[in-house]
């Protein structure tokens, strides 16, 4: 009998092999080393089947532009600790009183871009512009006709208008929260013991006729905060750190989008080189002297007086 015939060959044992296309195509088990060729796709990759999808456009885009940055302009490993340190001085001067995170997004366009981007498609409706570092929460409530500026300090302004949708009908019941610095230049939270808390702040509501009104002080063009990292950096690229003088204005109303806005004033020299890039043409406000003895002493002002009329048109939500 032929033994071989029933003999079982013995088994080698064969080497598994990785199959590299397929740990490719798996993006669950993405193994690959990362490399400078294939840097974002290795970072993009290592997202699980149950990422949350905007969340990974959002994150995945951002790796690709960074990454791109990246290679483009090469910073040294000093320059990127530099970076990462810069980060976190930026963090750590962020307070409840101070958004250094919120202007540092101001002065490279960002925040501008975002507002501009999201609020493209405008028939008739007010621009809007940036937050801004400085706006507070629950800013006092008050009555239409009341005065904000608490310490009396500036030439007085009478801030009038209506809120209306854009085919004119009125918003009554609108709410309108102001804030703006004074005649030096300064918001309250920047001079904590020199000016009263709260000054040049209110919150006002629109009436049966959708008509608003508040007293207030002709504001000053000021410098964004200058003595942290973002001034730093404006200082490095010889650049003016500025705003124009303006009002800030957040309207909200049911039914309609939170518009969120300034207006400045016609006189500023600072209106073409805003530091943050907030002026938008329709946004210049006419404000006029008044000349009116009787007015004024109504009003409870000296005179000669300034006032703007600014009317407020909110699109629908
Ligand atoms: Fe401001």
């Amino acid at each position: 009998m032929a033994k071989a015939a029933t003999e079982k060959k013995p088994v080698v044992k064969k080497k598994t092999e990785p199959n590299k296309k397929a740990l490719v195509k798996d993006k669950s088990k993405a193994k690959y080393y990362f490399t400078a060729k294939n840097s974002v796709k290795v970072v993009q990759d290592r997202s699980g089947p149950k990422a949350n999808k905007r969340v990974k456009y959002l994150v995945d885009t951002l790796v690709e532009h960074l990454h791109a940055f990246i290679k483009e302009a090469r910073p040294t490993m000093d320059e990127w600790m530099y970076g990462i340190n810069y980060l976190t001085r930026t963090g750590h001067l962020s307070t409840d009183w101070r958004q250094e995170f919120i202007l540092l997004s101001d002065v490279l366009g960002i925040s501008m871009l975002v507002e501009t981007l999201n609020h493209d498609k405008m028939s008739g409706e007010t621009e809007s512009t940036v937050l801004g570092p400085f706006y507070v929460a629950n800013a006092p409530q008050y009555h239409n006709g009341a005065n904000i500026c608490l310490d009396g300090k500036g030439v007085p302004i009478l801030v009038y208008g209506k809120v209306t949708d854009s085919r004119g009908q009125i918003i009554p019941g609108a709410t309108l929260d102001v804030w703006q610095a004074n005649e030096d230049g300064f918001y309250d939270v920047q001079q904590k013991g020199v000016q009263p808390d709260m000054n040049l702040r209110g919150v006002f509501t629109s009436d049966n006729k959708g008509r608003y009104s508040f007293r207030s002080a002709y504001p000053r063009h000021y410098p964004i905060p200058y003595d942290g990292s973002v001034g730093d950096m404006l200082k490095a690229l010889d650049r003016n750190p500025n705003r124009p003088a303006h009002l800030h204005f957040m309207v909200s109303a049911p039914g309609y989008e939170k518009l969120v806005t300034h207006i400045f004033t016609p006189d500023c020299p600072w209106l073409k080189d805003d530091a943050v890039f907030g002026v938008k043409e329709s946004l210049i406000g006419d404000f006029r002297m008044v000349d009116d003895a009787k007015r004024s002493a109504e009003l409870g002002f000296p005179n000669p007086f300034y006032e703007v009329e600014w009317n407020i048109v909110l699109s629908k939500a």
